[in-house]
């Protein structure tokens, strides 16, 4: 398949075959994950995949995405990491507080979410389905306790990966005139939503599964009503990042 036909005909996989995926597979995946960018060559990445049963229930339960997450051909949690550069700084009696600033901190969010697109894209390029698991972020301290994280790491999300059993139609994305301009930032162009909820809308009424009524403006509302997972500051804080400077 032509690149752009696969970028563009992504969708999230959530019902999967229980076929485990093959040691070469995930060889593969993994060295695909690694050669994305990464910024000044940080390498800022780690990816663990998580194989015991216990542990990838356990995992599926704080997730609040158990069929999928326990039910799919491998499961990989990726790691914001500045864990490796904290301990060559010290090693050479260099203080670490370069590394613990907001900038740094997002150096590692981007790298690892650089890898994490490149793992899906190259699955869903052998006909693999993937999902992101965001899930993760409802609980990172038992996350990083479970997976014995040491500090200056954070787990971002996870990534299922499997055959898929089902496929869902493709989400229709915000037409191009409302994320795209040229030398400015569009205010009006960019929030001028209202053809963009109605296909958004009938997209919701019309899918097979789960559907409903309502339209993007809307489930932003709702999303965005309270604030999401609020204890994810000070995890990320007591890891050791300052984010101050
Ligand atoms: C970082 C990230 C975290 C996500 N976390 C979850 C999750 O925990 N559970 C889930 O079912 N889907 C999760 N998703 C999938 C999104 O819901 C999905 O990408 C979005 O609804 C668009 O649908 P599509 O991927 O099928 O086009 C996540 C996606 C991203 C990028």
């Amino acid at each position: 398949m032509e690149v752009f036909d696969l970028l563009t005909q992504h969708v999230s996989v959530r019902d999967f075959e229980a076929t485990p995926l093959s040691a070469a597979t995930k060889q593969q995946l993994l060295t695909a994950a690694h050669a994305g960018s990464s910024s000044n060559f940080v390498q800022a990445t780690s990816i663990i995949e998580v194989q015991a049963p216990a542990l990838r229930n356990e995992l599926a339960e704080i997730s609040q995405s158990a069929a999928y997450v326990k039910k799919s051909g491998a499961f990989f949690v990726f790691v914001a990491d500045l864990y490796r550069q904290v301990h060559l700084l010290e090693a050479a009696g260099q203080p670490v507080a370069p590394v613990t600033n907001l900038e740094s901190f997002l150096v590692s969010v981007v790298d690892t979410t650089i890898a994490a697109e490149n793992m899906a894209v190259a699955a869903e390029a052998q006909g693999l389905g993937i999902c992101f698991i965001g899930g993760l972020r409802n609980d990172l301290a038992r996350v990083a306790e479970l997976l014995h994280l040491p500090k200056y790491t954070v787990p971002l999300f996870g990534l299922t990966i499997g055959v898929p059993r089902h496929k869902n139609g493709v989400k229709p994305r915000l037409p191009l005139a409302n994320f795209t301009a040229v030398d400015t930032y569009s205010a009006a162009q960019f929030t001028a939503l209202g053809d963009y909820d109605e296909v958004v809308r009938d997209y919701y009424l019309h899918r097979p599964s789960h559907p409903k009524d309502t339209d993007w403006t809307t489930t932003q509302r709702d999303f965005f009503a309270t604030l999401r997972r609020p204890a994810v500051a000070a995890f990320v804080k007591a890891q050791g990042f300052e984010l101050t400077r």
